[in-house]
């Protein structure tokens, strides 16, 4: 498996704030839809429950202790090592889209990072994006962009660990 990860952040890494996003920012969702398409996605259960529907074209991985229960298109996980066992030997593109548990579980196994980097902050955030250590990956600037509506700037990067992580 190679996985990637995908999310936006602010200044200081929010993510997001009573499983909400914060910054709904148009173009961004362009970016995550063209980006994800056609892959298998992975989230926390809250981030699912977050999302306003299934994702079309996107084969939706779900961890969660819990025993509830999914649309029967969901492939559920209860542990995050059944995941990597059963992705180990295949090459195929998965995405992490988070939320802020996600994204640390599964940090260490990421080779790209697509970080939506936008020139905002907000104190009420109550999840976050981990600290990473840049100097493990080279940095590329694939696009900028300014919302006129929200007069808030961002752009997409793309962070691509130089050696891979613990596999
Ligand atoms: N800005 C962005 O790009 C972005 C992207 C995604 C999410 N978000 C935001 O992030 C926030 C949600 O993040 P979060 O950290 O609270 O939640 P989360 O990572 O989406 O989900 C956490 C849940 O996932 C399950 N889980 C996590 N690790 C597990 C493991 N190893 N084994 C089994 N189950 C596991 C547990 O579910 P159970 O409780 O069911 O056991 C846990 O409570 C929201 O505000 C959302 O809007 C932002």
């Amino acid at each position: 498996m190679k996985l990637s990860i995908i999310a936006a952040i602010g200044k200081n890494n929010e993510l997001g704030k009573n499983n909400e996003l914060i910054w709904h920012l148009k173009e961004d969702m362009k970016f995550f839809k063209e980006t994800t398409m056609g892959h298998k996605i992975i989230m926390g259960r809250k981030t699912f429950e977050s999302l306003p529907e299934i994702l079309p074209g996107r084969k939706h991985l779900v961890l969660t202790r819990s025993e509830l229960e999914f649309p029967k298109e969901v492939e559920v996980y209860h542990d995050l090592k059944d995941f990597l066992e059963t992705y180990k030997d295949s090459d195929e593109e998965i995405f992490d889209i988070g939320g802020e548990m996600l994204y640390r579980e599964l940090l260490d196994y990421a080779d790209k990072l697509y970080l939506t980097e936008i020139e905002a902050e907000d104190k009420e955030a109550d999840a976050y994006f981990p600290k990473f250590n840049k100097e493990e990956f080279d940095k590329s600037i694939i696009g900028e962009h300014y919302d006129e509506k929200k007069n808030i700037e961002y752009k997409h990067v793309l962070y691509k660990r130089r050696s891979y992580g613990k596999r």
